[in-house]
C-alpha cells in the first residue's frame, strides 16, 4: 500500500504541465531511468505517452527510431541531472536541436537512447558587445530573426529556417556568407555545455580549451550545449544576389558541360577578381536543370561590371531572365529560406522528407579534373530510377575566410576544400543511385584526398570510413584520446561516434 501511494506521489510530482491534463509522461513505464528523471522533477516523454510520437519523429523519415526517454529540459540543471541519470542506467544519450541530422542521430541512431530534446531552450539576446547567448533548441531561422531585430546583426549559416543551431553550428554550417565570414562554426565563442559525467562547464579558448575544441566539431561526443555564444556581424545593408539557370541544354553535351564546369572552376579561383566577397553554389535537378546562384558583399554596378563579364566568359549564354539584384538583408534572409518568413514555431515543429545524402570535399590543391566532371556527366546520363539533386557549393578559392584556419582551431578537418557536393536522392530507395553517383566522380579522379562533409552525416558509411573521411587519421587520434578522458564510458554516441569501432 505504501509504496503505490509513493509512486502514485512520484508521477504526481513528475508532471510538470499538469494543467494541459495530457502529461508526457506514460505511468506504464516506469523503470530506474524514469525513476531517476522523476527525482530531478525533469520533464519526459516515453513510448505511448503524449506527445511522444510527434517528438520522437526525425526530419528524415528514412529512419527513424524509439527512443527510450525524451527529455524536455528547460534548465541546464535539468540536462545535468538526466545525464547523471542516464550513464547510472548505461543507456546512451544524443541531443536533439532542429532534428534535421540526415541519419536521425539526434533520435539515438538507434532505439532505446535517451533524447534531450532542445527545444524549451529557445533565448536569443545580443549583448551590449555583439555577442549573442543562443538556447541550445533555437532554429536557424528565429536566430537569423532575433539577432537582426535586436541589434541589426547577422552570423553565417546555413538557409534552411528549420535547422537547428545545435547540429549545424558543431559540425561546421557553410551558407553563402560563409566565405566572407567563415563557417557558423567559426563564430562560436563559448558555450554551457554539459560533460557525460553531468558537470555543466562554460567552455571557450581558455577555460576547458579541449572541451571547447572538440565540441567545435564533434559535440555529438562530447557534450550537450546548452547555450551559445556567437560573435555577431553587423548586418549589411543590403547584398547583391546573382542567378544564371542553363537548363537541360547544357546537358545535351559532355564536352560543353565539362568546359562550362572547368571555367566556373577557373573563375572560382582566379585571384584578379575573387576575394572572399562573393559565394555561389550550382545546382543540378538532374538533368533538367543547371542554376548557378549566389551571393556578392557589394553592389550590383561592381558585380556587373567585374564578375559577371568573366563568370559568363565563353561558356553559353544562360536564359532569360538572369537575375542580379539588390537585397536588404532580412529580405535576403527570407529568399534564401524559399519561405515566406523565416520565423518558425517553437514547438510542434513538422516538416520532414525521406531521403538518403551523400557529399564529396574537393580538396582546392587538386580541384576537379575534367576525366571526373565527364564520368558525372556520363553517370547522371544514365535513366534515373529516382528524383535527386546535386549541390556543389563553394567554399574555397581566393580570400575565402572558412579556408584561414585548421584543426589547432577547432576540431574540424574540411579547411581546404573548393566544392562541397551534396548529393541527394528522394526516397528510401534512392540509395543505390546515390552511392553509384558519389563513387563515379570519385574513381574518376584517383589519388585525390576527397572527404565528407560532417553537416550532411552518412549513415552507410562505416565508424572507420567515416571517421577518416570527416576527420582524417590526425585530428581523429587526438579526439579519441580526448574521448578518453571525458566521456570514457561513451555516454554520448552515435553509430557514428568517436570512439565506436
Ligand atoms: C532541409 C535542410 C537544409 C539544410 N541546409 C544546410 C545548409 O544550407 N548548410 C549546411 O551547412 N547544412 C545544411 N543542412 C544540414 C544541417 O546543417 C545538419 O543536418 C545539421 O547537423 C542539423 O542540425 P540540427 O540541430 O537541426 O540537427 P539535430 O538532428 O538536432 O542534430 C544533429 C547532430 O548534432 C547533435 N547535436 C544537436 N544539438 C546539439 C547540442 N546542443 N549539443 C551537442 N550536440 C548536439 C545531435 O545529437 C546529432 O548528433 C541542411 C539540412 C536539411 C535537412
Ligand atoms: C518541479 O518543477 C516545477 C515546474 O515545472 C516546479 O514548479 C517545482 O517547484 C519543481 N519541484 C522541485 C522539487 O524542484
Ligand atoms: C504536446 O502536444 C500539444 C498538443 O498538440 C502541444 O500543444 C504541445 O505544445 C506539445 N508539447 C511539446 C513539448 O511538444
Ligand atoms: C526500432 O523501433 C522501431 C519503431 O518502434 C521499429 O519499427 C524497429 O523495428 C526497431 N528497430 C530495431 C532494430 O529494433
Ligand atoms: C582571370 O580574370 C581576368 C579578368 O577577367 C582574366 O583576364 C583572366 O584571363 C582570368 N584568368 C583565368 C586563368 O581565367
Ligand atoms: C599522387 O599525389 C602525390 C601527392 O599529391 C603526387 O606526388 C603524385 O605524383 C601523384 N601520383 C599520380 C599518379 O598522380
Ligand atoms: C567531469 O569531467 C570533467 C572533464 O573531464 C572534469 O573536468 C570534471 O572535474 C569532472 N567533474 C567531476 C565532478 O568529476
Amino acid at each position: 500500500m505504501k509504496s503505490i501511494v509513493a509512486s502514485v506521489l512520484a508521477l504526481g510530482a513528475v508532471v510538470v504541465n499538469a494543467a494541459a491534463i495530457s502529461p508526457l509522461v506514460n505511468a506504464a513505464a516506469v523503470s530506474p531511468l524514469v525513476t531517476c528523471l522523476n527525482k530531478a522533477n525533469v520533464t519526459i516523454s516515453t513510448p505511448g505517452g503524449a506527445n511522444y510520437s510527434e517528438l520522437a519523429e526525425p526530419f528524415n523519415l528514412r529512419l527513424q527510431y524509439s527512443p527510450v526517454v525524451i527529455v524536455l529540459p528547460r534548465t541546464t540543471k535539468h540536462v545535468s541531472d538526466a545525464v547523471v541519470c542516464a550513464a547510472e542506467c548505461n543507456v546512451k544519450v544524443q541531443a536533439k536541436s532542429g532534428g534535421h541530422s540526415y541519419a536521425s542521430f539526434s533520435s539515438g541512431g538507434k532505439n532505446g537512447s535517451m533524447v534531450i530534446d532542445l527545444q524549451p531552450l529557445q533565448d536569443v539576446e545580443v549583448d551590449a558587445n555583439g555577442i549573442a547567448k543562443v538556447g541550445g533548441g533555437v532554429r536557424l531561422g528565429n536566430l537569423a530573426d532575433k539577432i537582426y531585430k535586436q541589434a541589426k546583426r547577422a552570423v553565417s549559416h546555413g538557409t534552411c529556417p528549420g535547422v537547428g543551431v545545435g547540429g549545424h553550428f558543431t559540425h561546421g554550417g557553410y551558407g553563402h556568407t560563409s566565405r566572407n565570414w567563415g563557417l557558423a562554426l567559426d563564430h562560436i565563442v563559448g558555450v554551457d555545455v554539459v560533460l557525460a559525467n553531468g558537470t555543466a562547464v562554460y567552455a571557450t579558448q581558455t577555460l576547458y580549451p579541449d572541451v571547447f575544441w572538440a565540441i567545435r566539431g564533434a559535440a555529438d561526443s562530447f557534450g550537450i550545449v546548452t547555450n551559445f555564444y556567437l560573435e555577431t556581424h553587423e548586418a549589411p545593408e543590403s547584398v547583391t544576389y546573382f542567378s544564371y539557370k542553363w537548363g537541360s541544354s547544357l546537358f545535351s553535351d559532355k564536352q560543353a558541360f565539362t568546359d562550362t564546369f572547368l571555367h566556373i572552376q577557373d573563375f572560382a579561383t582566379n585571384a584578379t577578381i575573387i576575394d572572399s566577397r562573393i559565394s555561389f553554389g550550382i545546382y543540378l535537378d538532374g538533368v533538367a536543370a543547371y542554376n548557378l546562384g549566389g551571393t556578392f558583399f557589394g553592389t550590383v554596378d561592381e558585380f556587373k561590371a567585374t564578375y559577371e563579364p568573366e563568370l559568363l566568359r565563353g561558356i553559353p549564354t544562360p536564359t532569360v531572365p538572369v537575375i542580379v539584384d539588390k537585397y536588404a538583408w532580412y529580405d535576403y534572409l527570407i529568399l534564401m529560406s524559399d519561405k515566406t518568413s523565416i520565423i518558425e514555431p517553437l514547438t510542434g515543429y513538422d516538416e520532414h522528407d525521406t531521403f538518403f545524402t551523400k557529399s564529396i570535399t574537393v580538396p582546392e590543391t587538386q580541384k576537379l579534373s575534367a576525366t571526373a566532371l565527364d564520368a558525372f556527366w556520363t553517370y547522371i546520363h544514365q535513366p534515373a530510377p529516382v528524383d535527386y539533386f546535386v549541390i556543389i557549393n563553394l567554399y574555397g578559392g581566393p580570400g575565402s575566410q572558412i579556408n584561414t584556419k585548421d584543426t589547432s582551431f577547432a576540431a574540424y578537418n574540411d579547411r581546404d576544400s573548393l566544392w562541397v557536393f551534396q548529393n541527394y536522392g528522394i526516397g528510401a530507395d534512392s540509395i543505390d543511385w546515390i552511392q553509384g553517383l558519389n563513387q563515379a566522380v570519385v574513381q574518376a579522379q584517383p589519388n585525390t584526398t576527397f572527404g565528407a562533409y560532417l553537416n550532411y552525416v552518412d549513415p552507410s558509411l562505416t565508424p572507420a570510413e567515416a571517421h577518416t573521411l570527416y576527420y582524417g587519421e590526425a585530428l581523429y587520434a587526438k579526439l579519441l584520446a580526448l574521448k578518453g578522458e571525458v566521456d570514457p564510458g561513451s555516454v554520448f554516441w552515435n553509430p557514428q561516434a568517436i570512439g565506436t569501432v
